[in-house]
């Protein structure tokens, strides 16, 4: 086994990793990602994912980079003993709300299974610390606003990919009262947005997008017709849906200071932040947001509520902030501006550009 120790991502090759892998090498960390390509592009299956290659352009280091399912234990495990890996930051998983809804045992193998398999393989060779990548969708219909961390979480998740985030949540919690020697960050993240300032990486959906910025982003780049507004009727300013989105560039730095916590030799247990900057805007606020920083028009239409929605949420961020020295820099012109620059260049996401492909 080599003596330089890594940083474990799984999940790696995807949006929100790939953005945090990108943080983690510019401030010096060495990392070995895993992902199986359920939702990350390569050219073929000898080549890295297109998002690390990029990566690796960017940060112009070398990332090792490995084609390995997290639910398979045996090959997670020689993993382990090929490489010294100090704590891990766990990206690999489905991420679909509806689609959760349609096949749900494959969401709850893939996501609690699996993570569950690597939980397995990361005591078995006493590598305790990790970082969870959950989601405010835990919280359900929020009860009160802003949300703090000690909302209630796991009532009003409605749909399997939701009630996976926080049974692996649960699965963790309890992990650290059976051994003390763990130490585990959930991270909450709210709505991230946006795409890494080169225009290098950023987010890349298969098929028709399920989240509104990227279903914006293909209607400015003239992919998509208009956007359909999910409701207008909303106890909200305008009627829209209200959300708290952050900027992934943001989101990446709190995984570093999360692993900068884990590093704090006080630190025990399982700790829990919300990712967010605290600030909600609506749909239309976006739809308008976007357009300034595209300078495209962007058409839309008012259709009826989609089923599951709430009508806000945004998060108090004070804990990070307090506890992690981290908070959200970056505003929502930054994020669409970004978001831009990277639909602009890569209309197609990852499989077109063979300019910036290596
Ligand atoms: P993503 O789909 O872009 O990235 C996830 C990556 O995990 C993909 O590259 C996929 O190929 C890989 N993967 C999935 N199952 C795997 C498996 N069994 N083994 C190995 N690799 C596997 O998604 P993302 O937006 O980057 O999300 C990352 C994490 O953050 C996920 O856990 C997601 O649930 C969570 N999260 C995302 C959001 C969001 O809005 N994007 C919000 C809250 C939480
Ligand atoms: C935002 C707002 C929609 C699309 C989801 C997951 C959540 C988390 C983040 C992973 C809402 C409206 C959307 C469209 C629209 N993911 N909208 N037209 O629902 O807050 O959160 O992604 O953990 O779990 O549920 O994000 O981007 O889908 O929607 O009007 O085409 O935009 O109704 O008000 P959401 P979103």
């Amino acid at each position: 086994m080599e003596a330089k120790s890594y940083i474990l991502v799984t999940g790696g090759a995807g949006f929100i990793g790939s953005h945090t892998i990108v943080e983690l090498l510019n401030s010096g960390y060495s990392v070995v990602v895993i992902d199986n390509l359920v939702n990350a592009y390569a050219a073929n299956e000898k080549q890295k994912p297109e998002s690390i290659k990029r990566v690796e352009i960017i940060t112009g280091k070398t990332v090792p980079c490995f084609n390995i399912d997290i639910t398979d234990k045996k090959i997670l495990n020689n993993l382990f003993q090929q490489f010294k890996i100090d704590c891990v930051i766990h990206f690999a998983a489905l991420k679909a709300v509806g689609e959760s809804v349609q096949i749900p045992l494959q969401y709850y193998q893939n996501n609690i299974a699996g993570s569950n398999t690597l939980f397995q393989v990361m005591q078995e060779n006493n590598v305790k610390r990790l970082v969870f990548s959950s989601s405010a969708t835990v919280y359900g219909t929020p009860q009160f606003l802003p949300i703090t961390e000690d909302h209630p979480t796991g009532q009003g998740c409605t749909n399997p990919y939701g009630k996976s985030k926080y049974f692996t949540e649960e699965i963790l919690k309890d992990v650290c009262v059976s051994d003390p020697e763990w130490q585990v960050i959930l991270l909450r993240y709210f709505n991230p947005i946006g795409a890494h300032e080169s225009g290098l990486i950023g987010e890349d959906p298969s098929g028709i997008p399920n989240n509104l910025l990227p279903y914006i982003a293909q209607v400015a780049v003239g992919k998509r017709e208009k956007v359909n507004v999910f409701g207008a009727d909303y106890d909200t300013p305008d009627g829209t849906g209200v959300r708290d989105y952050i900027h992934i560039t943001d989101l990446a730095i709190g995984h570093l200071k999360a692993v900068l916590k884990l590093n704090d030799a006080n630190f025990q247990g399982c700790e829990v932040y919300n990712l967010g900057t605290g600030r909600g805007y609506s749909v239309l606020e976006m739809i308008k947001a976007f357009s300034k920083a595209s300078q495209k028009e962007i058409k839309y239409e008012i259709c009826k509520r989609r089923e599951g929605d709430v009508a806000s949420s945004y998060a108090d961020a004070t804990k990070a902030r307090k506890e992690l020295d981290w908070i959200a820099t970056r505003d929502i012109n930054d994020m669409c501006f970004d978001a831009w620059r990277w639909q602009s260049a890569n209309p197609s996401g990852y499989d077109q550009n063979p300019s910036i492909a290596r």
